[in-house]
């Protein structure tokens, strides 16, 4: 599987950014063997739902849904808290987010498979929690910054999938993977140098970036318990005749 840590520290030296001492000693800690997302068991699960036309359909779905909710959550802190240098930054952010959004559900008609879309009054009640949000602008920044190394490195656990699986309807989708996983990088290196600003000039937020990096862990490995109970529920209707999906499977996309 892949050294999350590694590559990231190779991505921060391409780049040039001189990590500070205590970036470096949390990052080693957290992204070290026990990273849900760089286990077989990701791989595996990745494996199986790529497995099933449907259950790609669903992931491109849910990871089309949760790019916009990224996005409009970046949204709402960046213009109540980022000073104007990172506000451009987050901006940014909220565009290709929205961006990656399109791009997912537009690889739908690969699987055979079109969107069904929900209730609008769920969908309405879904919005109105989405934007019922807000935190502390350092915080968010962490967290952003831990979910997306997360995003790229599943972004290439789905094309290794594809590749190693040969996924021959997918293999169109691979370019399109790869321009989203460009730009998550973007987003894992933008939130990573203003993490380090922001630990250089008071390492209080030490403790923040330790907690987001195991919340976000804990997490995906409560995704991947809900991703095996989902296709518990799920698989024996897997082979079903019903050419359209909706976005049910919450539990299914890990992407954002
Ligand atoms: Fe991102
Ligand atoms: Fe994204």
């Amino acid at each position: 599987m892949f050294n999350v840590l590694a590559d990231l520290i190779d991505l921060y030296e391409m780049k040039g950014v001189h990590l500070c001492e205590a970036y470096s000693d949390i990052a080693s800690e957290a992204l070290d063997v026990s990273l849900p997302y760089s286990t077989p068991a990701m791989y595996g699960m990745v494996a199986t739902l790529f497995s099933s036309e449907k259950m790609i359909a669903y992931n491109l779905i849910q990871n089309s849904i949760d790019e916009a909710k990224g996005a409009a959550r970046i949204k709402i802190i960046a213009e109540r808290y980022a000073p104007p240098a990172l506000e451009v930054k987050m901006n940014k952010h909220v565009a290709e987010e929205m961006k990656h959004s399109h791009q997912f559900l537009n690889l739908l008609p690969l699987t055979g498979y079109t969107y069904e879309r929900e209730d609008k009054q769920d969908n309405k009640k879904e919005l109105n929690n989405i934007l019922d949000f807000d935190d502390d602008l350092q915080k968010f920044i962490c967290r952003v910054h831990s979910i997306e190394i997360r995003s790229w490195t599943v972004l290439r656990i789905y094309m290794k999938v594809i590749e190693e699986l040969k996924i021959s309807r997918m293999e169109k989708a691979i370019a399109v993977l790869q321009d989203i996983m460009n730009e998550e990088i973007t987003h894992v290196l933008y939130t990573g140098e203003q993490i380090i600003k922001w630990l250089n000039e008071d390492d209080k937020i030490a403790t923040v970036l330790k907690d987001c990096f195991a919340h976000t862990s804990r997490e995906t490995w409560h995704d991947l318990a809900n991703m095996s109970n989902y296709l518990a529920d799920n698989l024996l209707s897997l082979n079903t005749a019903k050419d359209r999906v909706a976005g049910g499977g919450a539990a299914i996309a890990l992407v954002g």
